[in-house]
């Protein structure tokens, strides 16, 4: 459920209409609903209620620092995986505590910085990582909590690029291999065991490969345990997915997920941390775009946009789908049509959808892309210097920029020409 439905004949995020959105900040731009993001943040909270948990929000989905922060004020904690994403989170005001940090090649730099100012734990996923840690926080004179990231070889059926916890992908360290590892940690200095980590991937529809991998995160707990480890807490990392096409057969929601870790390691106890970031960003955002032109193309209409894969990359580089909807709400029997839908980039690849049947749209009009908040903004470039698409917030009937878009002077003015040109 989200909060940009129609009134009217007009969408709206939450209170606002957003053809007003789109004539004060122009197109392309992403606007979020503050409702929706809380709203998915809670289901997680309360799927959780059942014990002690914590939901660290997984910052690099949307990192906007006014959404960390609202967030961040209703109790979330953070879930980052650099130093960047740290600032941002602290900028926001969630305290050190509050924050986890995960990550396949952590640079001594970030250590540094996380542990001179504050962090709950550090998810660890390798020998030469964990043995820099253990010199770095050696030398600050601290002692940090750690986990260790195990990959359980569990097949998330997820698209390849975003599945996290096969034996072939990068992540974690062998889950049969985790006793040895544990007891290497627990050795050495300025490193405190306080449980274990797993994220197995991405956008995940079906409940069973969570299942597979908490259960051997809970016989582990007890090996572990055996071995005379305390684990208190279990990070079980993020990855339920979101429906993207309303057409599509919804996938399990956050209370079922809930279930299953209650079913697969309620019973030891522990602390449950989740990183959840696509559930609680993804249908809080959409991308506002424009219609530039409609083309006739041989036995196709292009719909060129003002929008880009710059701006939204997902489809270029996942095959993923956005639904696409006009800010004016066709009327009942209208006529869809059938359009490839594309931005202005020089490469074919800038494309958003091929044949996609849709409300029919002219020159000037504006659209949105649904389900566009999580890995939308964060991964849009300047790519063909097109100025970084603005972020906006709605909340009731407020709304404000987050993040404007720059100008063209903004944009030279980053760049020098060193004095011998
Ligand atoms: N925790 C860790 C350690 C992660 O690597 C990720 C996502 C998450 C949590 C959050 O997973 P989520 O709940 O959002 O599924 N750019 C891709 C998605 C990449 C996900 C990377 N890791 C996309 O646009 O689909």
């Amino acid at each position: 459920m989200d909060h940009f439905l129609y009134r009217d004949g007009v969408l709206q995020a939450e209170d606002v209409p957003l053809p007003e959105i789109a004539r004060v900040v122009g197109t392309p731009a992403y606007v979020y609903s503050a409702a929706t993001l809380l709203r998915h943040y809670r289901l997680f909270d309360d799927a959780l209620a059942w014990g002690p948990h914590l939901v660290c929000y997984a910052v690099k989905a949307a990192s906007n620092v006014a959404l960390l922060k609202l967030l961040g004020d209703a109790g979330a904690g953070m879930d980052v995986v650099s130093e960047g994403e740290y600032r941002r989170a602290r900028a926001a005001g969630v305290p050190g505590e509050r924050i986890v940090f995960s990550g396949v090649g952590k640079t001594e730099g970030e250590m540094r910085h996380v542990l001179g100012n504050g962090i709950r734990q550090i998810n660890l996923e390798s020998e030469p990582e964990y043995r820099l840690l253990s010199r770095v926080a050696s030398e600050m004179g601290v002692e940090v909590p750690v986990t260790v990231r195990v990959n359980p070889d569990v097949d998330a059926k997820t698209h390849e690029k975003i599945a996290t916890g096969r034996k072939e992908d990068k992540f974690g360290i062998p889950i049969a291999r985790a006793r040895e590892t544990y007891a290497e940690v627990a050795a050495l200095p300025g490193l405190r065991v306080v449980g274990i980590d797993v994220h197995i991937g991405s956008q995940l529809i079906d409940l069973d490969p969570f299942r597979q991998a908490y259960r051997k995160v809970a016989d582990l707990t007890e090996s572990l345990r055996a071995d005379g480890h305390s684990i208190e807490r279990l990070d079980l990392g993020g990855g339920l997915g979101i429906p993207y096409a309303r057409s599509n057969a919804a996938p399990p929601v956050p209370s079922e997920y809930g279930q299953v870790i209650r079913d697969e390691v309620g019973h030891l106890g522990c602390e449950i941390e989740i990183e959840p970031g696509r559930l609680i960003a993804g249908n809080a955002g959409i991308l506002l775009a424009s219609v530039t032109y409609v083309k006739q193309g041989e036995g196709r209409d292009f719909l060129i946009l003002d929008a880009a894969m710059n701006d939204l990359i997902r489809p270029a580089m996942y095959g993923a789908h956005h639904d696409i909807v006009p800010l004016r709400e066709p009327a009942p029997g209208a006529e869809p049509a059938t359009y490839d839908v594309v931005g202005p980039v020089c490469e074919s690849g800038d494309t958003f959808a091929k044949g996609r049947t849709m409300a029919a749209v002219g020159a000037g009009d504006v659209v949105a892309f649904r389900s566009a908040g999580a890995y939308g903004a964060v991964m849009s470039s300047e790519y063909n210097s097109r100025p970084m698409v603005p972020e906006v917030l709605v909340d009731g009937a407020d709304w404000a920029v987050i993040r404007p878009r720059p100008t063209y002077d903004d944009m030279l003015r980053r760049e020098t020409v060193p004095d011998w040109l």
